[in-house]
């Protein structure tokens, strides 16, 4: 990719526009000259009602909605931001991985002002957002280690630069987010499922079913869930009907192998981690995506944290799940580092893995719904 300096990135506000799921999103960012940063506005339209009657995202549905509400989202950016479009010197939008439907909104709307306004185009990788939102709120250092767990994704990354990721381990099968999605329409607790089976699990017993800990042990650093997902239909199955004990029983059994499958994948990486002779001053670990939420996950992260005196940073919940400051913020970043902009005749992408070197992986990112 070519590289070109840019001058007076710190005077730079760059709109950025979120449509790659159910979620409808616009930001206004600035990138100050030490790294910093300035969310002048943050505007977030979640469609789970649209979507929850059915259990799942679906893309027809999602896609008819950010057509809807996108561009009252810019406005509303734009008026909180206290600027016009004339004052935009950038436009990103997400161009992939996710739902093509809602891809084509987002990257169509940033080419047309984009175009209008004779601007440049940021095509951004969901996933570039995700990844380099640490730096965002944290100011992190290169290189830190990811692990990125939503409903659509579950990866662990090595983020060694801007435009310089390597994917560690990802999922073989279905993501983490997906897996309490699924749990939850097995025992009938409404969408998104992540939630309903945290606080299920906090009136069961953990031990009451013996459900497998898929992948300990292995020597990869990849996940898998749909065994888990498949012990936990057996479970639910044998005692048909399910009373609320058994409901939150199968959740805290559920969240106790998962617990346990990213204690041991988390260790093996954070070792891996500890490992690498470029270090920075203050090696850490961030974590991104819905289930960065669910609080057994946190302290476990926290806790491998300390066991391997690495910094454990968990960036606040609006800006770990989708929005479009991360996206402004990741086009912000490959200007400071001299990428150039894209061209007007940039494609979504439903899938796009962000090392696109690296062989793909049965299953990984097949939805590219939800990232
Ligand atoms: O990043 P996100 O908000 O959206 C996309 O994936 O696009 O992640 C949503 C996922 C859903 O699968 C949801 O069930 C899961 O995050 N989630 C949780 C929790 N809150 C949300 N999973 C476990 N525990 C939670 N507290
Ligand atoms: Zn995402």
């Amino acid at each position: 990719m070519s590289k070109k300096p840019i001058k007076n990135l710190e005077q730079f506000k760059i709109l950025g526009i979120e449509t790659s799921c159910d979620e409808t999103a616009a930001a206004v960012v600035t990138r100050l000259e030490d790294g910093s940063s300035v969310i002048h506005s943050d505007m977030v339209y979640s469609q789970i009602d649209e979507h929850s009657q059915f259990g799942g995202v679906v893309p027809e549905l999602a896609a008819r909605a950010h057509v809807e509400k996108l561009d009252g989202l810019i406005a509303q950016a734009l008026e909180k931001a206290d600027c016009t479009l004339d004052d935009i010197d950038a436009f990103a939008a997400t161009s992939g991985p996710g739902l093509i439907g809602g891809l084509m909104v987002g990257l169509m709307s940033a080419k047309a002002l984009a175009m209008v306004k004779h601007k440049p185009l940021y095509a951004i990788n969901h996933l570039e957002g995700h990844a380099l939102t640490a730096r965002l709120t944290d100011q992190l250092e290169f290189p830190y280690l990811l692990l990125l767990v939503s409903g659509g994704h579950t990866q662990l990354i090595l983020v060694e630069g801007v435009d310089n990721y390597q994917r560690w381990g990802t999922t073989i099968d279905d993501a983490l987010g997906e897996a309490f999605d699924k749990t939850a329409k097995l025992l009938s607790l409404p969408y998104p499922g992540g939630p309903a089976v945290e606080k299920a699990a906090l009136q069961g017993d953990e031990n009451r079913f013996d459900l497998p800990v898929p992948m300990r042990g292995h020597k990869s650093l990849d996940f898998s869930f749909s065994g888990l997902k498949t012990a936990v239909r057996q479970a639910a199955t044998n005692i048909q009907p399910l009373a609320e004990q058994d409901v939150s029983d199968i959740c805290a059994g559920f969240q106790k192998s998962v617990t346990a499958t990213l204690r041991d994948r988390i260790s093996r990486a954070l070792k891996r981690y500890s490992e690498l002779d470029n270090l920075p001053a203050e090696p850490a670990l961030v974590v991104a995506g819905g289930v960065a939420a669910n609080k057994q996950i946190q302290a476990l992260l926290k806790s491998l944290c300390d066991e391997y005196e690495v910094k454990f940073v968990a960036p606040p919940h609006h800006l770990c799940t989708d929005n479009a400051a991360m996206i402004a913020w990741a086009a912000l970043e490959r200007m400071a580092h001299g990428f150039e902009a894209d061209a007007l005749d940039v494609a979504p992408r439903s899938r796009w893995p962000l090392d696109e070197g690296a062989a793909s992986k049965v299953g990984s990112g097949k939805r590219g719904a939800k990232a």
